[in-house]
């Protein structure tokens, strides 16, 4: 854990405590709370948070606490889930606008008229989208169980997916279904560039490219391995391969390297010389934010109460199909 130059400015602008980390422990022991984290925060985030996970280990997680206030380090729709689960807890998340471009693409308007349009089908949603849409959803699933989820259901039941169509496409692959997908797309995993990460691959014959689902399909094509950010982070540990070309955000990157320091991972790029393989909402939590929220204990996450209960159904679907045996 280091604090950089511009951290410590800021800390001295700020009147923040200069060990930001001690502070953050003291009052995780003073407010009974458990820090959340995803593994696409930034790395000091990550290196204080009682857990980190993908967004399934991270509502289960949600849904075993006993801590009386959640710290959310991830994106809103992830801290409401935990909302949506615990209304009796305070949840807090550093920045209220980190928000996501997948669940911003599915409106609940116009989600509506699009469930109306298809009438019969049972609305499978992926869990980046708002409690809105998971109140109009039958289950809820994430980039680690969406194939499962979906085994389970019957073979003749029509279902719509949604959010995001590229994590459809791959379901629908994985599983042979016929889906019908909402076209939303997350603008970090649509960003990388396939000629680049081809061209990568020459000049590193020996590195396997690992990718995230949410990917267009051009880019997991060239893909040894799909999976979650947790399923990512195992497979580099497991494979003997000593070199991998990473295509999701590169924030997982400290994790893998913190797990498998002899192996080398490299960003996969994105089309424009930019840094847009870096998700611009997760990465507006910060750990000074994160300890003013736990100071102020503000911004919290505040739900109407329809809203919430008819979000829960889902929410709860999934976790119990999580643990079925899978029969199809
Ligand atoms: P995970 O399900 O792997 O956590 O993915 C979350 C996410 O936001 C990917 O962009
Ligand atoms: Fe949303 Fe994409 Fe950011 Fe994940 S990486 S939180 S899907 S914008």
């Amino acid at each position: 854990m280091f604090t950089t130059q511009l951290r410590k400015a800021k800390i001295e602008a700020n009147c923040l405590p200069s060990d930001l980390f001690a502070a953050i422990c003291e009052l995780k022991q003073e407010l009974n709370a458990v820090i959340l984290a995803h593994y696409y925060q930034e790395p000091d985030i990550q290196d204080i948070a009682d857990y980190i996970g993908d967004s399934l280990g991270l509502s289960q997680q949600a849904a075993a606490t006993d801590a009386d206030v959640i710290v959310f380090a991830g994106v809103h729709f992830m801290a409401e889930t935990a909302k949506i689960i615990n209304p009796n807890k305070l949840v807090l998340l550093p920045d209220l606008d980190a928000g996501c471009s997948l669940a911003d693409s599915c409106p609940p308007e116009e989600f509506a008229a699009f469930k109306t349009s298809h009438p019969n089908h049972l609305v499978v949603s992926y869990i980046n989208c708002s409690a809105a849409i998971k109140a109009m959803s039958d289950i809820i699933c994430t980039s680690s169980n969406s194939v499962r989820i979906v085994n389970q259901i019957p073979e003749n039941q029509p279902i719509i997916f949604a959010p995001d169509k590229n994590l459809g496409r791959y379901v629908m692959e994985q599983t042979g279904r016929d889906l019908v997908l909402w076209q939303g797309t997350c603008i970090v995993h649509e960003t990388f560039s396939e000629k680049k990460i081809v061209q990568l691959k020459i000049e590193h014959p020996e590195a396997e490219i690992i990718a995230h689902p949410e990917c267009e399909p051009t880019v997991l094509r060239h893909a040894d391995y799909i999976g979650s950010t947790t399923a990512l982070l195992k497979y580099c540990q497991q494979s003997s391969a000593l070199q991998f070309i990473v295509a999701t955000e590169p924030g997982i990157i400290h994790q893998m390297e913190k797990q498998a320091p002899q192996k080398q991972f490299i960003p996969a790029p994105a089309m424009n010389n930019c840094a847009c393989n870096e998700c611009p909402h997760m990465r507006l939590n910060t750990l000074e934010k994160l300890y003013l929220a736990m100071k102020n204990r503000q911004p919290e996450i505040i739900l109407p109460q329809d809203i919430r209960v008819a979000a829960l159904k889902p929410i709860q679907r999934m976790l119990e199909m999580s643990l079925e045996p899978v029969t199809a």
